[in-house]
């Protein structure tokens, strides 16, 4: 069993709290935020034994083994680095951080610790993400040449919501452009060896709130075996948040690629369309959510003393080459 501390009390703080609970290796063991009567309250609400007035008052804890970190981007470094200096494991939130030294620091940490760092891309643990890169790996559509995926919602413009805050680090890019950019960066390296590959070419336009935060862009990737992602993100409105992938074979949909549901169990569903036939509804059923199973996940390679995750789940190497590339791609949306 591993015993977990929450760092932080707001939305997806909930959704790890339920996942916690409903995970057979893990125990919901502390909870800490900024405020000790909301920490208290997420305690009682959610089966967490103890609540903290403080993330350093909960690494100080010697019962806990893994920190779950999710206050706004800017903030997770300096609650991963405080509890990676008391040895703890650390499953952040996505992005990582907002800044590629700071990144280098926490896995320099994490590694001088001997412990696990992770960042928490949890699709990446739902079986249809295991079961698209076999599909890909076994060449259900041959040569695969270009991916297209979004991550899209309308959010009613709110100054004061972190999406939209710059000092909280609003915008799509860096909250959900993760998501597709990610999605294309596994899809090329299901297509060579399972390592991360980097783009030759990023392009990307945008559109930007007089506050100055992204409110929709769209990038353009070309990997080096010659696949092109088309990649969407937009707090103003829904698009088709389906992913596409097109081979010289034929297609693959997958109609939720980010079965995030927090509550019930999201079922994977692929299609697959081989040129010539007529398309195929491969079901992946699955009993827990993304987040029960990357909490599983997480807890199995502690157990383990494993410092590192294996692919299709995002490893140090690739949580570098996609924070890089998100930089990358706000700059160039930005047209700098
Ligand atoms: N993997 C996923 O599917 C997923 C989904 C959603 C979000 N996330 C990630 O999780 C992180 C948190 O998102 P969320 O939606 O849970 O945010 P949220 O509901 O706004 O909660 C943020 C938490 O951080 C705390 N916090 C600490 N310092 C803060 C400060 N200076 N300003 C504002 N809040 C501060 C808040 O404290 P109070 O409670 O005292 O306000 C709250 O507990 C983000 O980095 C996001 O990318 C991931």
């Amino acid at each position: 069993m591993l015993k977990w501390g929450i760092a932080g009390t707001g939305q997806i703080a909930r959704a790890f709290a339920l996942a916690l609970n409903r995970a057979e290796n893990c125990r919901a063991c502390g909870v800490a935020g900024r405020r000790a009567e909301k920490a208290a309250a997420f305690a009682a609400e959610h089966r967490v034994e103890r609540a903290y007035s403080s993330v350093e008052q909960m690494c100080a804890d010697p019962e806990i083994e893994a920190v779950y970190v999710c206050p706004p981007h800017p903030f997770h470094a300096e609650w991963a680095r405080c509890a990676l200096k008391q040895g703890k494991h650390v499953l952040c939130e996505k992005p990582m951080a907002l800044g590629m030294e700071e990144i280098h620091e926490m896995q320099r940490l994490a590694r001088e610790q001997g412990v696990l760092l992770l960042e928490g891309y949890m699709y990446r643990c739902h079986p249809q993400t295991a079961k698209l890169v076999e599909l890909l790996k076994a060449g259900a559509v041959g040569r695969v040449r270009s991916v297209e995926g979004a991550f899209s919602f309308r959010s009613e413009f709110n100054p004061a919501s972190r999406l939209f805050d710059p000092a909280l680090g609003g915008g799509a890019i860096w909250d959900i452009g993760g998501y597709p950019l990610s999605m294309a960066n596994l899809v090329a390296a299901a297509s060579s060896g399972n390592a991360p590959v980097r783009p030759e070419r990023l392009e990307a336009v945008g559109v930007w709130a007089e506050n100055g935060i992204d409110l929709l862009s769209t990038a353009l990737v070309c990997y080096p075996a010659g696949i092109v992602g088309r990649l969407t993100v937009s707090l103003t409105s829904t698009e088709d948040n389906s992913l596409r992938i097109y081979g010289e074979g034929g297609k693959i949909v997958v109609p939720d690629p980010w079965v995030c549901d927090r509550v019930n169990p999201p079922q994977g569903r692929i299609l697959l369309t081989r040129s010539g036939e007529a398309a195929e509804v491969i079901e992946v059923p699955c009993d827990r959510t993304s987040f029960t199973l990357e909490a599983e996940y997480f807890a199995s390679l502690a157990a383990q003393g494993k410092t590192d995750a294996v692919f299709p789940v995002m490893s140090a190497a690739e949580t570098v080459l996609q924070n890089e590339l998100l930089q990358e791609w706000e700059r160039k949306a930005a047209g700098k």
